[in-house]
């Protein structure tokens, strides 16, 4: 019973989502579901796997509806869907402190870097990865958060390292951190948290009034 409402917001392609669509196909995610989808641009590839998987969307547009118009109907869309837990899977738009207090749900964000290394403002999508080669480290990753008011600083939940390898280009670590860690810990985080929640859901109604 209760089970756990999850959205999940995307900005582009989608392949993080796509791995909680397989894993919850899969069995892997018996205490949640997947009730919305919801971008910030309306050709983000991601909708399209939604609706394959047959899963409501809500297509908007930030550039059009400007940050705070943006954020208002995303809010409530999230209300009206009764959403338990926030989703952020390759989102391109940093969330207020506003509409964080307003929504009052769990929001976890995927980062594909160690964070705190390699995490903040301006550190997304190849960003990340060039930086990283810039950098010369041995290793990177990806890392599972909360999501806070500061840009990627919010309470970490899972980290995986991946190595960085002799001749790798930024397109060739994006990939293999993704594959290697991103689409493993991002449905982990979120089957481990949707459990966590229902569980929470059930003993609040048990609990005596
Ligand atoms: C991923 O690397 C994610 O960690 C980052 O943006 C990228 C989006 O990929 N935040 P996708 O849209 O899930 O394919």
């Amino acid at each position: 019973m209760g089970l756990t409402r999850l959205a999940v917001l995307v900005s582009g392609s989608g392949t993080n989502l796509q791995a909680l669509i397989d894993s919850a196909e899969r069995g892997e995610n018996p205490a949640g579901r997947i009730a919305l989808v919801a971008s910030s641009a309306p050709d983000a590839y991601g909708l399209e796997r939604a609706r394959a998987a047959r899963i409501p969307v809500l297509a908007l547009d930030k550039k059009a509806l400007g940050s705070q118009g943006f954020e208002a109907r995303l809010l409530q869309a999230l209300l009206e869907q009764e959403i338990d837990l926030l989703v952020l899977a390759g989102f391109l738009h940093i969330l207020s402190r506003d509409f964080i207090a307003r929504l009052q749900v769990p929001i976890i964000n995927i980062h594909p870097a160690l964070l705190p290394a390699f995490g903040g403002r301006g550190f997304y999508g190849l960003k990340v990865h060039q930086a990283v080669l810039a950098a010369g480290v041995p290793f990177t990753g990806a890392t599972v958060h909360y999501v806070n008011e500061i840009p990627d600083g919010g309470q970490i939940l899972l980290q995986k390292q991946v190595p960085v390898l002799p001749g790798d280009t930024p397109e060739l670590l994006q990939q293999r951190v993704m594959e290697q860690a991103e689409w493993l810990l991002l449905p982990q985080a979120v089957a481990r948290l949707c459990t966590e929640l229902q569980r929470q859901k059930e003993a609040s109604l048990d609990a005596p009034s």
